[in-house]
């Protein structure tokens, strides 16, 4: 196989590629809602029993979707351990390999067309809809490459007369859990790790987006993977919370918020009557991204990293920056400078080009990014706000707070949304102090010039990615293995080296080679 490349995004600078993205989006609008059927075995159930509609304008139904009953979940846990996870564990890696590959061709394929579903669907602006599509190409020939990695199991050390072998196998069946901001990526990426390992996956994907799962299922089913062996199941957090507490489940592999993350870690840990095994939890939560901006950064270069990380995808991105720890020399020119940003940022559609700011994604974020503006203005300053705000939609108001007391919930609570607030501290010590005082951990910026400042805040963070004069969002594939430390994160690294370790147990055999004669 050759090595693992990631794939590359769009050039929307060149006028043919966007000519391209209209006419994908226009064949979208034409087509009717996509279908995000429960699909259990052979067994496609179609119905509307709930929709996802278009942040940008609420009224156009995206998808329907059927929401898995009792009874079918039920039966897509009895399909899956009683035969899925049996045969689909017996494929060899290679074939479980070529399977993974055929689902990211297909992806390719159809990129353009995926694309246009998150546009819709999560209000996803071009470039972040194509990257989301790239990505989860990327965690499809990633995780296919440590499939046949993992088969050839690890050295260990051989003396005379003995053979010793480490060897993984499949854990069982995996319930994958998703949110809806990356909504192909992140279920793909969770459920392409525990079918590369040989396990069942039941996938219970975000209620906001199942359109996209739905397509991410069908990939995957198209490219080969038997339907015993993966289901889809849309609904809201009660499916998921029927699949956590089931003893058929072994391996629960979660993204989203703490809340829901918390009560998923605290409910595996039960071990009803019936299971024999212990539930393994692959928890990816919030976090309350900050970046250091020492006295001597470039502010020509802090300002557009800033923007780009807090606001882009509307402050939506698990690792987008919602705090500035900001050196008090340069703290009142960074917060005029960001505000001059702020003001004149884009807000709009996300199909638009032009737009900076898409909507949020329903109408409780809307509201949410509005109380913690109203407590920031309460307790602190709105240093600014974006001008032009569409009516239509939920738009969230872009804004920059300041002057913030240190135990303001602006500065200590995940709030998802465009709003980004500046703390002044007296140097780069007190920022980490302060940083490290957070439960969070998940990404981290700095902006220094001095080689000793950044060694020393790379050895005081304990973020889990730490980004260095750039901005904090934007992980690659197998360059920036991703994920939270503390309360963010079991402290995996989504598509990096080790990931697919916890979708697999590990068995040593030892064996005496020093035969007595061959009994026949
Ligand atoms: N660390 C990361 O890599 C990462 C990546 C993306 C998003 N996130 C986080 O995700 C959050 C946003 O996503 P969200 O709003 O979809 O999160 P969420 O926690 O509300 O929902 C995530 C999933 O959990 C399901 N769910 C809800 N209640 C449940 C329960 N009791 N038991 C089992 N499942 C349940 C939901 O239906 C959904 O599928 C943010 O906190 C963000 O930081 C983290």
């Amino acid at each position: 196989m050759t090595p693992f490349t990631n794939e590359p995004i769009l050039e929307l600078r060149r006028a043919p590629v966007r000519a391209r993205l209209s006419e994908a989006l226009a064949a979208h609008d034409a087509r009717p809602p996509v279908k995000a059927p429960v699909w259990i075995g052979g067994e496609r159930r179609e119905a509307a029993d709930f929709v996802s509609t278009d942040p940008g304008a609420p009224d156009r139904v995206v998808a329907e979707a059927a929401a898995a009953t009792p009874e079918e979940v039920e039966a897509a846990l009895a399909l899956a351990s009683e035969r899925g996870a049996r045969t689909w564990g017996a494929t060899p890696a290679e074939r479980r390999a070529e399977i993974l590959l055929g689902a990211a061709a297909w992806l390719r394929e159809r990129r353009l067309e995926i694309a246009a579903l998150e546009v819709r669907e999560a209000a996803k602006p071009w470039p972040e809809a194509d990257g989301d599509v790239c990505e989860a190409i990327d965690f499809l020939e990633y995780y296919a490459r440590g499939a046949l990695d993992i088969a050839q199991g690890a050295p260990l050390l051989q003396v005379p007369g003995e053979r010793n072998e480490l060897r993984w196998s499949p854990r069982g069946v995996v319930a994958v859990i998703s949110p809806w901001n990356f909504p192909v990526a992140i279920p793909l990426g969770m459920t392409a790790a525990g079918l590369a390992t040989g396990n069942a996956v039941l996938l219970k994907p975000a209620e906001q987006t199942p359109g996209c799962a739905a397509v991410l299922v069908q990939a995957l089913r198209e490219a080969g993977v038997p339907p015993e062996a993966l289901a889809l199941l849309p609904g809201e957090g009660d499916v998921g919370a029927a699949l956590v507490k089931d003893p058929r489940v072994h391996t629960i592999a979660f993204t989203g918020s703490n809340k829901v993350g918390l009560e998923i870690v605290r409910t595996a840990a039960e071990v009803p009557d019936g299971q024999r095994h212990l539930k393994r939890v692959v928890a990816e939560m919030g976090g309350k991204n900050a970046v250091i901006v020492d006295s001597d950064a470039d502010l020509d270069e802090v300002v557009p990293a800033l923007v780009a990380s807090a606001f882009v995808f509307a402050g939506q991105k698990c690792s987008a920056a919602a705090r500035v720890l900001c050196h008090e020399a340069v703290h009142d020119a960074l917060v005029e400078r960001l505000g001059g940003a702020v003001e004149v940022l884009q807000v709009g559609q996300a199909e638009q080009l032009d737009t900076d700011v898409p909507p949020v994604i329903e109408r409780e974020a809307q509201e949410r990014v509005a109380r913690y503006a109203e407590e920031a203005e309460r307790a602190g300053r709105i240093a600014a706000r974006a001008r032009d705000v569409p009516d239509e939609g939920w738009f969230a108001t872009p804004t920059l707070a300041a002057e913030l007391p240190a135990d303001s919930p602006v500065l200590n609570e995940e709030i998802f949304g465009p709003l980004l607030a500046v703390e002044r501290v007296r140097d780069v010590p007190e920022a980490c102090d302060r940083l490290d005082a957070s439960p969070f951990a998940l990404t981290a910026g700095l902006f220094a010039r001095n080689p000793d400042t950044v060694d020393y805040v790379v050895d005081r963070v304990p973020a889990g990615n730490l980004y260095v004069n750039r901005s904090i969002t934007g992980a690659m594939v197998a360059r920036q293995p991703f994920g939270g430390n503390r309360l963010s994160g079991t402290g995996t690294k989504a598509g990096g080296p080790g990931y697919l370790l916890q979708f697999v147990e590990p068995r040593v055999v030892t064996e005496n080679t020093m035969r007595h004669g061959l009994v026949v």
